[in-house]
C-alpha cells in the first residue's frame, strides 16, 4: 500500500503499457524484446551461425553486446570472443545505417565488406521485426 501510493504515475503508466500492448503476445515492447531476449513476433528469432548455447535460453544482443549496447568479452568454455559497441553512435561512426545494420545482422557483412566474426549470430528477421530493433537501437 505505501509503496502504491507513493508512486501513483508509476502504476498509471504500468497500466498504459498494459492497455496498448494488451492486443500483442508480447509483454516487451518488441525491438526491445529481441535486443534484450532475442525474442520476435513468433517466440525465438531463428539464427544461424553463433554459439550453440544461444539456441537454449532467453539470450539477444544484450547477452554479447552488454544491455547498454556498450559491448564486452563474451566467453563460452575456452572460447571468447569480443563483442563491440553497437549504439547509435558506435554504428555511426563505423558507417552503418538502417540497409547496412540488416545486411550485417543477416549475412555477416560489415560496411566495408568485411565478413563478421562467426560467434556474432545471422539473424532471421521480419521486416517489422527489424524496424523495432533498429528503432530501439537508435536509442542506445
Ligand atoms: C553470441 C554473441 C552475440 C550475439 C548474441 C549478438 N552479437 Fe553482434 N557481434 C558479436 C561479435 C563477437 C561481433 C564482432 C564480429 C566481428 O567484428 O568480426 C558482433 C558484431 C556485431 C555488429 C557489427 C559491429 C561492427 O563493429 O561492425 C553488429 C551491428 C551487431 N553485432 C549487432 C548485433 C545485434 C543487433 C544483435 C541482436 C539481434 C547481436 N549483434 C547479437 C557477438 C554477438
Amino acid at each position: 500500500m505505501k509503496r502504491r501510493s507513493a508512486r501513483p504515475f508509476g502504476s498509471l503508466l504500468t497500466a498504459a503499457l498494459l492497455a496498448v500492448s494488451a492486443g500483442c503476445t508480447q509483454h516487451k515492447p518488441l525491438g526491445e524484446s529481441i535486443f534484450h531476449d532475442g525474442r520476435g513476433e513468433h517466440g525465438r528469432l531463428a539464427f544461424a551461425q553463433g554459439p550453440k548455447w544461444l539456441a537454449h535460453g532467453a539470450f539477444g544482443c544484450a547477452t554479447c553486446h552488454a544491455p547498454d549496447g556498450t559491448g564486452r568479452t563474451v566467453r563460452a568454455g575456452k572460447i571468447s570472443g569480443s563483442a563491440p559497441s553497437i549504439t547509435a553512435g558506435a554504428l555511426l561512426a563505423k558507417g552503418y545505417d538502417r540497409q547496412l545494420l540488416r545486411r550485417a545482422l543477416a549475412q555477416g557483412t560489415s560496411p566495408d565488406g568485411r565478413l563478421l566474426n562467426g560467434y556474432m549470430p545471422r539473424w532471421s528477421m521480419t521486416d517489422a521485426e527489424f524496424t523495432a530493433l533498429a528503432d530501439f537501437m537508435a536509442g542506445l
